[in-house]
């Protein structure tokens, strides 16, 4: 029997593209380690799609100089969220790419004999590697983003180091709200999903979580500050996502380009308005791209290896159109297209938003209440909402990376 996995072009190119996020480097590394041991070369093409188009660009990788870049944010083949190949023109909305740019990135695959193309992204840039992919080019997908919003893996690297980081901001937001007896209010990033708020404000200690996916009212926010401080506690953590809607509905958006928005400033709106309604002290501080610097947390580490390490299975193994994805405790593969059909948005009947409630915690919804007494609470649909670390050493130790090493 023929064994397609012996024969063809010994090259995989690699490219990063969109909105950088830690743990990109780590899959640059692992992909390139685990292609070298099956006797692939590897390039990588500079600010993501840009690279394939005339003046083609393009860096050898290697084992050596992949070496030392596992715990680096950012990416040494550079990305870009803008460009000639931008494809998304809102939420779930897809632009068709013009030909001729399918038609220039399919020569440079060729005259570079490359085997198969590993494309590293989120939404926006996995839309592009779909149209490549239909235009007939060898392509597998890798899930990147903060913001956790691709449908078909329960996790995408970059968001447990975003998390880090917010819950960092408000472990020192909270000392000095209690010593300046203040509301502090922490916007973070997500885009149109409360995954970061949700699980920053659960790790962080927030006592109100605003979330576009719940809808909620700035009386029952206000209440909420009060409420604290009837219990002696006068001071108060509010998380809020750049995509929570106002109670109005409208988007706090920082400028719109063809179609895109670009979030930001909803967290002024709430504090704003909390001083205003309660004359108590109140403060904003927005995170921006802090939570997408600096080094990966170890399970984004682990993560982002597997990933790079499993797209490179997928290309020797010739199944191309796939992305890797996470689903506890094992890394599969889903055609692309599906994991970019709908956004995945935080299911408010979770076990962590209902964990959250439990607490106390406030998604200004409505009057914060005490659970009543013996009610079961595990009764939500489980949405892998804390950190699957067992479930990751499982899945490690139980596929060995087996992907990468299938003939
Ligand atoms: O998608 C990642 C993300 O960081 C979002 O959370 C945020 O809305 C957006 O990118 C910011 O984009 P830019 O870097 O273009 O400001």
């Amino acid at each position: 029997m023929h064994d397609h996995t012996t024969c063809g072009p010994r090259r995989i190119g690699i490219l990063t593209s969109g909105g950088d996020c830690p743990g990109l480097n780590a899959v640059i590394r692992g992909a390139v380690k685990s292609a070298h041991r099956l006797g692939y070369e590897c390039i990588g093409f500079m600010r993501g799609y840009e690279g394939l188009l005339p003046p083609v660009g393009y860096m050898p990788l290697t084992p050596q100089n992949t070496s030392g870049i596992l715990h680096l944010g950012g990416t040494i083949l550079g990305s870009t969220n803008k460009g000639r190949f931008s494809a998304t023109v809102g939420i779930n909305q897809r632009r068709s790419l013009d030909p001729s740019l399918l038609d220039a990135a399919a020569q440079t695959l060729r005259q570079l004999g490359l085997r198969g193309l590993i494309c590293v992204g989120g939404d926006g840039s996995l839309n592009i590697a779909q149209q490549l992919y239909e235009y007939g080019l060898p392509i597998v997908g890798v899930p990147k983003t903060i913001d956790n919003d691709l449908s078909a893996t329960a996790y995408t690297f970059g968001f447990d180091s975003a998390v880090a980081c917010a819950t960092d901001a408000l472990d020192r937001l909270h000392t000095t709200a209690a010593a300046h007896e203040r509301v502090m209010v922490l916007e973070v990033m997500g885009r149109h999903t409360g995954w970061i708020a949700l699980h920053a404000g659960i790790a962080g200690g927030g006592d109100v979580i605003l979330i576009p996916e719940i809808p909620w009212r700035f009386e029952h926010v206000c209440q909420k500050v009060l409420q604290r401080e009837n219990e002696g506690k006068r001071f108060t953590l509010i998380v809020v996502a750049e995509g929570a809607t106002l109670p109005d509905g409208s988007l706090i958006c920082r400028e719109q380009q063809a179609g895109q928005v670009r979030l930001g400033g909803i967290g002024h709106v709430v504090a704003q308005e909390i001083e205003t309604r309660l004359q108590r002290e109140t403060r904003c501080v927005v995170l921006g791209h802090l939570q997408r610097g600096g080094p990966p947390t170890t399970f984004d580490r682990v993560l982002a290896t597997q990933y790079g390490a499993h797209a490179v299975g997928l290309v020797h193994q010739g199944r191309f159109g796939q992305m890797i994805c996470f689903q506890p405790p094992h890394i599969s593969s889903v055609p692309i297209c599906e994991a970019i059909s709908r956004l995945r948005t935080v299911d408010p009947a979770s076990a962590a938003v209902q964990a959250a409630r439990a607490l106390g915690i406030s998604f200004g919804d409505g009057p914060a209440t005490a659970i009543p007494q013996g009610e079961a609470l595990l009764t939500a649909p489980q949405d892998a909402a804390l950190p699957p670390t067992n479930a990751l050493t499982a899945s490690l130790a139980a596929d060995s990376l087996s992907a990468a090493t299938q003939t």
